[in-house]
């Protein structure tokens, strides 16, 4: 039974939540995500959804929807972006507001975190979680989807993008090659990630997806061949994917974004590692400049890809 909430136990919540947010900003990691994740879930269902918000919420309101952001949680700061409106009477008030959840269940943190066979299962993918999470956490950012886009996660590796582009209500499609790591399997499994199988092969067409996207991401992307010493992209080969991409699978006001590691970008990393000026060239004036993005991120409308080839 929800109970009403009191200014004694707002300035509670706030107190903690922000230690907890504190303390995530600074030394990011997994388990300091899934408790403000989790805190934030508390507060509203057993403050908030029952009867709604009072005057002197709108505070800790205001903290919710900054931390679910920042999380990413878009899903929940919708749902108290809506709550702040109605408090502020540019809204219609209403009268079943939704319970929330957390972007991780807690079975799958206990599974994550525990010890025993789990832990060798996962322990590559529980060491790497924090900055594997955070470059899709930057990327959804990047990509800042409505509830409802359809998104083509390419390559999705662990699949963290591909989950939080489902839990913030996207329509999400990823692949991956056949032949992945096992931890990557196990981890899309332990997220509910639906990939499909597929390798992008230099000058052949991407699969057939049923619809076009409004987005198609792919983070730290390698399948242009340049981390392997033979077969790399070149121009040609970046043309037919890019017309690939702009004739049979983008929206026409869709956007793809291209993710390039901060070891093999254009300008980044070692000089006699990094791409082709010949790309270079073709990507550059692309290049997203305030990314929080590791490595450089390349935006490309619908239209830029025709520019290009
Ligand atoms: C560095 S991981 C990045 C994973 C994920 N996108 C991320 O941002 O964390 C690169 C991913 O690209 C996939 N990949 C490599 N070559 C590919 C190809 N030819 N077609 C499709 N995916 C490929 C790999 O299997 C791997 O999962």
């Amino acid at each position: 039974m929800p109970f009403r909430n009191t200014i004694r136990e707002q300035k509670h919540f706030d107190r903690e939540l922000r230690s907890a947010v504190n303390a995530m900003i600074e030394d990011f990691n997994a388990s300091r995500v899934f408790l403000v994740d989790e805190s934030i879930v508390i507060i509203w269902n057993v403050f908030f959804a029952g009867t709604g918000a009072f005057k002197s919420d709108e505070g800790i309101l205001e903290i919710l929807i900054e931390f679910s952001d920042d999380l990413p949680n878009t899903l929940s700061s919708d749902i108290f972006r809506k709550e702040l409106d109605i408090l502020r009477g540019s809204d219609e008030p209403v009268f079943d507001r939704p319970l929330i959840s957390a972007l991780y269940p807690q079975e799958k943190r206990i599974a994550i975190q525990s010890s025993g066979h789990l832990l060798d299962r996962y322990q590559t993918y529980a060491i790497r979680i924090e900055s594997r999470f955070n470059y899709a956490r930057n990327l959804f950012h990047a990509i800042a989807p409505k509830t409802g886009s359809r998104v083509l996660d390419v390559g999705t590796g662990a699949g963290f993008l591909a989950y939080l582009l489902r839990v913030n209500g996207c329509d999400m499609v990823s692949f991956d090659i056949p032949d992945t790591p096992k931890i990557f399997d196990a981890s899309c499994e332990l997220l509910n990630v639906d990939k499909r199988c597929f390798r992008i092969e230099k000058q052949q067409a991407l699969m057939d997806f049923g619809e076009k996207f409004d987005s198609i991401a792919c983070g730290m992307l390698q399948f242009d061949g340049h981390s392997e010493s033979k077969g790399e992209w070149g121009v040609a080969d970046w043309q037919y994917f890019l017309n690939d991409v702009y004739e049979n699978q983008l929206r026409e006001h869709g956007c793809l974004l291209l993710g390039f590691s901060p070891r093999i970008g254009f300008s980044v990393g070692k000089p006699n590692e990094q791409r082709s000026a010949a790309l270079r060239r073709i990507f550059e004036p692309y290049i997203v400049s305030d990314s929080k993005i590791d490595g450089e991120l390349v935006r490309l409308a619908h239209s830029d890809l025709k520019r290009i080839f």
